[in-house]
């Protein structure tokens, strides 16, 4: 199945960020808050690993925010890597890209924050669980998790509510009809779980301080701190 889900991101890497901005309503207060939950000051060499990193949207905006960090960006699509190489070319010292599949591989390093955007859903609730746990293992003391993802209602009522509010929020953004059906495509690899069930299984896993930073509809900004 995840192959299907490597394909299906090997295939959308070309044109992937092109229509980013449409398709996730309120980008920059979605990418921004996870940005602004990572609790280190500007200067700081912080070590950070980016889950499903893709084309590098996400790293791009955390290695501006904190200039001297680096940071390790995984993915299991080539093609997607290959588009944040591209990104990342003049600074290849503080970028390291690793082609793996984060949820059947171990993690490897030691992390100041971990992050992720739009990619843990991909998982189904046996493989986040255990993937909180492995994140924790690889965490620092005081370290982060944060992951920016959608996450799904509570009840089907409140995620038809959720899938009704994106059609229109992307068709108020002039979306088009390619991409909307490209991005349904992808959509088909969900598997989205809630809030309260990804809390629960945070706090399993030994994360304090576990929140929600951010929310809209099922765009959510959550995560933990590693704190004996
Ligand atoms: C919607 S994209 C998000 C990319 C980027 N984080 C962003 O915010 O633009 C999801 C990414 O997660 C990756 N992905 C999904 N499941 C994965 C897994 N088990 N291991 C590694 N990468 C995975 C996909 O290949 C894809 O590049």
């Amino acid at each position: 199945m995840r192959a299907g889900t490597g394909a299906v991101f090997d295939g959308a890497a070309a044109n992937y960020d092109r229509a980013r901005r449409q398709l996730v309503p309120l980008f920059d207060d979605f990418y921004g808050a996870a940005v602004g939950a990572i609790p280190y000051g500007r200067e700081d060499e912080i070590r950070v690993l980016d889950l499903g990193a893709g084309t590098g949207l996400l790293s791009a905006m955390i290695a501006r925010a904190f200039p001297r960090t680096r940071i390790t960006l995984v993915d299991i699509s080539p093609e997607m890597l290959g588009v944040a190489r591209q990104r990342f070319v003049d600074e290849p010292a503080r970028f390291e890209l690793r082609v793996m599949d984060y949820a059947e591989e171990p993690l490897l390093g030691e992390y100041d924050a971990v992050v992720s955007a739009l990619s843990i859903h991909h998982l189904d609730g046996d493989e986040k669980r255990e993937l909180f746990r492995k994140v924790y293992g690889v965490l620092r003391e005081g370290g982060v998790f944060i992951n920016a993802d959608q996450v799904l209602g509570e009840t089907s009522e409140t995620e038809a509510r959720y899938r009704e509010a994106w059609l229109r929020q992307v068709r108020e953004r002039g979306v088009s009809e390619g991409d909307l059906s490209a991005a349904l495509v992808r959509m088909r690899e969900d598997k989205s779980s809630t809030l309260d069930e990804q809390r629960a299984w945070l706090e399993e896993a030994g994360f304090r301080e576990v929140g929600c930073w951010y929310k809209d509809y099922s765009f959510a900004v959550y995560g933990g701190c590693k704190r004996d």
